[in-house]
């Protein structure tokens, strides 16, 4: 009954990514198309239906649960889901908790914090707010800035997501890492990964985070923390202050190798890696055969997972993978 996720490479899987819905109220550019086709409401997951997968996972031994989307604040039941999943925290869950855009979060927060939540990952990619319109096509960074500011004092540690885009906000980053430590937030860069057909180009917009480290390393006293989350980034501290630097890194420093996480989507798939296609129908299989279904499909799943994505950036050729990041959430 407690049989552990170990798939095909010895690695444990500990970390589960729900993407609640794949709609969102902006359109990044590296991200999504101006057009989106989102999937039909009656084929996605009942509330009731993630919260059996996501027991069942912590049943067999994940610890942490993050939820992402799409934006995950524009599903209306979102908050019983979140109430749901948080009575595990303390109970074979370590840590229950979100990545958001922010637009919501200011209503939200203090019951993500009642249900148990810690900390959330908000995106922002800029804080100038006509930059942040473009990138995001439809924001309003006041809103989002809110929304993080909310958050924090709700109790909430909040770490930012930026994504790097070149000739968008490369030449920010040093003020939104200065923002962060008198804010006192947290700070993850990421570098862009070909996902879904954007109307952007990749190649040009790329940055890698080498070049970031280097220009933030002239500015701020950055020492590196042994700190870990169990997720993708490698730490370093901003010295003197409260603020951690984040660097995920995957087309420059592939993470492959500790990988712990799979992902379920809204549809109720279950994808194995972000690189890949590799997926299988945990809805159909809880639909037609229980939990006993439930556990054979996600025992072939880990399987096949893929021991490392091959993500490159170098022309711009169809991504490597043909859905998008709201997909699968990250
Ligand atoms: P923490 O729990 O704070 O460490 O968060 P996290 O990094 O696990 O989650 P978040 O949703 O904030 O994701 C930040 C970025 O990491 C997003 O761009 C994700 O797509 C990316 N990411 C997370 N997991 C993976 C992974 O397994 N592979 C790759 N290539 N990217 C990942
Ligand atoms: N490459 C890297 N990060 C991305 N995100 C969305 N799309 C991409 C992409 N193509 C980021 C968002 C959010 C997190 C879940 O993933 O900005 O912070
Ligand atoms: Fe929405 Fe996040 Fe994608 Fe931006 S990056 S369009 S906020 S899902």
């Amino acid at each position: 009954d407690r049989r552990q996720l170990v798939d095909s490479h010895g690695r444990t899987i500990r970390y589960l990514r729900i993407s609640v819905t794949d709609r969102c109220d902006l359109r990044c550019r590296y991200c999504m198309a101006e057009q989106m086709t989102f999937l039909p409401r009656s084929a996605l997951l009942q509330l009731e239906e993630i919260a059996i997968i996501a027991e069942r996972f912590i049943a067999r031994g994940v610890s942490k649960i993050r939820l992402s989307g799409g934006e995950p604040l524009v599903r209306r039941d979102v908050g019983e889901l979140v109430d749901r999943l948080g009575s595990h925290v303390g109970h074979g869950l370590d840590e229950l908790t979100m990545t958001t855009n922010g637009t919501r979060l200011a209503a939200h927060a203090g019951r993500l914090v009642a249900a148990g939540m810690k900390r959330v990952n908000v995106s922002l990619d800029s804080r100038d707010p006509a930059n942040f319109r473009f990138i995001t096509r439809h924001g309003d960074v006041g809103q989002v800035v809110q929304g993080i500011l909310a958050a924090r004092d709700a109790g909430l540690r909040v770490k930012i997501n930026t994504v790097a885009l070149a000739g968008l906000n490369e030449a920010e980053i040093p003020s939104l890492l200065q923002w962060c430590i008198d804010e006192g937030l947290d700070l993850s860069l990421i570098e862009t990964m070909p996902l879904g057909a954007i109307d952007e180009d990749r190649v040009d917009r790329f940055v890698p985070l080498t070049r970031v480290f280097d220009a933030l390393s002239a500015e701020f006293p950055l020492v590196r923390d042994s700190h870990r989350t169990g997720g993708p980034a490698r730490y370093w501290r901003v010295e003197g202050t409260n603020t951690r630097l984040g660097l995920i890194s995957p087309l420059t420093a592939n993470f492959c190798d500790g990988c712990n996480r799979v992902r379920l989507t809204t549809d109720g798939k279950l994808y194995t890696c972000l690189g890949h296609d590799d997926q299988v129908d945990l809805k159909s299989a809880l639909r037609s055969g229980g939990v006993a279904a439930l556990d054979a499909a996600v025992d072939a799943a880990l399987l096949s997972k893929p021991r490392a994505h091959d993500f490159r950036i170098g022309s711009n050729e169809a991504p490597a993978v043909a859905r998008h990041m709201s997909v699968t959430g990250g």
